[in-house]
C-alpha cells in the first residue's frame, strides 16, 4: 500500500510526470505503435515517445484526429517520428488490414501499448460482440496475436526487450459475481456497462498474464505487462449517462473522481501510463498490474 504522493520502489510516484519517468531514456532505436493515440492517455503516451526519440506509429480510428495531433506534437517536437494509421478496434476486418499493411511496411516492433478504450452503453460491435469486450479485450488480443512474429523478429534482430502494455484499469475489480461472463457476452439482460467495462478489463490482464507466461517459457525476449494508469479525467465518460445529462450520476462520478486522492486532472497528471517503461532494465516477472508507479499484484 503506497500513500498518496509517496515514491514507490520504482523511485517514482503518483504525481511523478510521464516526462520525469522518461527523463534520460534514449529511445531513438525504439518504434512503437499506440492505439487510441488521439485521445486522452494514448495522446500524452504518443508525445512523450515521440520526446524520447520513439518512432511511434498512432492507430486511431480517427484518422483526421490523429493527423492534427501529429501536427500539433511536430510543432512541439520539430524531429519527432510520427505516423499516423486507420484502425478500429470493434472491427475484426480492420484489425486485420493495419496489422496487415503494417507488416507490409517493413517497419520493426518493439512496443505494443493497447491503450484505446470505451465505456459505452450496451452495444455490440461490427462483428456482433458486445462493446466493451470487443474493443477492450477481443480487439487488442487479436492485434496482438497478429504482431507477435514482427516483435519476436525486432527483439532477436535488436537484441532489445520487446514491450506488450495492456492499459486495464482498477476497474477489473468491479465485475459481474462470476468475473467474465463468457456464455453470455452479448446478452443484455442483467447488462450493466460498468460490470461490462469490468470484465473486459479483467480480460486485459488475464491476457497480459498468459501471454507473459508463454513468451517466457518460450524463450522469448518480450514481455507483457497491465497497469492502471490512475483516475484521469480525459474523454472515456464520453457516452456514459452522466454526458447524457443525468445529474445524479454525474455528481456521483464526479464525487468518485475529483475527490479521489488517486484522481488526476488531465493534463495536470501528465499522464501515469508509463510506468511500463520506468524499467529500463530486464523485469522478468511480467505479471503486473501498476497503480501510481507501484506493482500491486
Ligand atoms: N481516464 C481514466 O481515468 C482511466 C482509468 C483507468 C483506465 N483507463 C483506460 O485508459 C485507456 C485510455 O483511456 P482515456 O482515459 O485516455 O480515454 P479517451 O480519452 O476516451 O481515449 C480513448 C481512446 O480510445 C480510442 N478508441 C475507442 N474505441 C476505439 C476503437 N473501436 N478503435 C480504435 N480506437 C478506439 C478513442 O478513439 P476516439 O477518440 O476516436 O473515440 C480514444 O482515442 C482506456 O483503455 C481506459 O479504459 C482510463
Amino acid at each position: 500500500m503506497w500513500f498518496f504522493g509517496s515514491k514507490g520502489p520504482s523511485g517514482f510516484s503518483s504525481s511523478s510526470t510521464a516526462e520525469e519517468v522518461t527523463q534520460g531514456i534514449d529511445g531513438s532505436a525504439l518504434t512503437a505503435i499506440v492505439t487510441g493515440a488521439s485521445s486522452g492517455i494514448g495522446e500524452e503516451t504518443t508525445r512523450v515517445l515521440a520526446l524520447r526519440g520513439v518512432h511511434v506509429v498512432m492507430a486511431v480510428r480517427n484518422v483526421d484526429a490523429g493527423r492534427n495531433d501529429k501536427e500539433a506534437i511536430l510543432k512541439e517536437i520539430p524531429g519527432a517520428k510520427i505516423d499516423v494509421m486507420a484502425l478500429d478496434l470493434s472491427s475484426m476486418a480492420s484489425i486485420r488490414k493495419f496489422a496487415s499493411q503494417y507488416q507490409s511496411s517493413n517497419l520493426p516492433l518493439n512496443l505494443l501499448i493497447n491503450n484505446a478504450g470505451v465505456v459505452t452503453p450496451f452495444m455490440l460491435s461490427h462483428d456482433g460482440i458486445e462493446l466493451h469486450f470487443a474493443t477492450n479485450y477481443l480487439g487488442p488480443f487479436l492485434l496482438t496475436d497478429l504482431l507477435l512474429e514482427t516483435m519476436k523478429k525486432t527483439a532477436r534482430e535488436s537484441n532489445i526487450e520487446g514491450r506488450i502494455v495492456n492499459v486495464s484499469s482498477i476497474g477489473h475489480r468491479l465485475t459481474y459475481s462470476e468475473g467474465i461472463r463468457f456464455d453470455k457476452i452479448n446478452d443484455e439482460s442483467g447488462y450493466y456497462s460498468w460490470y461490462a467495462y469490468g470484465q473486459s478489463k479483467l480480460a486485459n490482464i488475464l491476457h497480459a498474464k498468459e501471454l507473459s507466461r508463454r513468451l517466457k517459457e518460450d524463450g522469448v525476449e518480450i514481455t507483457a505487462n497491465s497497469l492502471h494508469p490512475g483516475g484521469i479525467l480525459t474523454n472515456i465518460l464520453r457516452h456514459d449517462h452522466c454526458m447524457n445529462g443525468n445529474p445524479f450520476e454525474f455528481t456521483c462520478i464526479q464525487t468518485l473522481t475529483l475527490e479521489s486522492k488517486n484522481t488526476y486532472t488531465f493534463p495536470q497528471s501528465r499522464l501515469l501510463s508509463f510506468d511500463w517503461k520506468i524499467f529500463p532494465q530486464k523485469y522478468s516477472t511480467g505479471i503486473l498490474v501498476f497503480t501510481n508507479c507501484c506493482e500491486i499484484h
